[in-house]
């Protein structure tokens, strides 16, 4: 595991961009795994003004999204459809039939679970994990747990996370209850994975996912067995690693 401490958010979205760029650039054709979040917005504006001012492409780029609520469409302001659409793939020069995020209204989610993950094997792997982090340790939707999930399924998100994610819709009983989420095998069948986070909020999720034992109930430590990982946070969200 290879961890970036860097001054701030700022800093953090600007090494972030520059690996994902760097893959853009020497595999025009690769597949990126994209979170949603706060966490990784900067790292989308940076790669915006790659796109625009240094020729960054991505034409021939295909994205997989990790996850997205059930009961919102893709044309719902809070949905992760529209968040990739309004903070990314509406600024770059992406062909939107390249980009993927599971279908909030799906009749039968099962079935759109299972489509997901068949779409993953369609690509055998992603080039590249952006990944963000929960407070409580969750990667993508992958909650605490007893048991790792591999494959996409449907989540009922928890109280820590329905608060936390609340801030973006007018009240609580607005957020979804559940979600479908990308799985652990998914995720970390990436061929480099990038996990980006800042903050005092998130010091403790990344002192146990980088520091403490690997477990279900800290779903991000399970990176901590991924080949080649790269961890780039800011100086506030490492604050509590060095006690592990
Ligand atoms: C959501 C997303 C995660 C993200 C997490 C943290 O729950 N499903 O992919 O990592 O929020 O979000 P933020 O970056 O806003 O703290």
């Amino acid at each position: 595991m290879k961890i970036l401490v860097v001054a701030d958010e700022n800093e953090m979205s600007v090494e972030a961009s520059r690996l994902i760029g760097a893959l853009v650039r020497t595999k025009p054709n690769a597949v990126l795994g994209l979170p949603t979040g706060s966490t990784p917005l900067g790292t989308y504006r940076e790669l915006i003004r790659m796109c625009y001012e240094e020729n960054l492409d991505f034409s021939r780029i295909h994205t997989i999204n990790l996850d997205e609520y059930v009961g919102l469409s893709g044309d719902h302001p809070q949905s992760y459809r529209a968040f990739m659409k309004n903070n990314f793939f509406d600024h770059i020069n992406i062909d939107q039939s390249n980009t993927h995020v599971p279908n909030g209204l799906a009749e039968n989610v099962e079935e759109e679970c299972r489509r997901y993950d068949d779409l993953l094997r369609h690509y055998g792997c992603t080039d590249l994990q952006l990944i963000g982090i929960g407070q409580n340790g969750h990667i993508a939707f992958n909650e605490p747990a007893d048991a790792f999930t591999p494959e996409t399924h449907l989540v009922t998100l928890t109280e820590s996370t329905i608060n936390a994610n609340q801030r973006f819709f007018d009240n609580r009983e607005e957020v979804p209850r559940t979600a479908i989420s990308m799985g652990m095998r998914g995720i970390m069948s990436t061929k480099h994975l990038i996990l980006i986070a800042s903050g005092e909020g998130k010091a403790d999720a990344v002192a146990k996912s980088c520091f403490g034992p690997v477990t279900p109930e800290v779903p991000g430590s399970l990176i901590q067995l991924h080949p080649c990982v790269t961890v780039i946070v800011d100086e506030a969200a490492m604050s509590l690693s060095g006690f592990y």
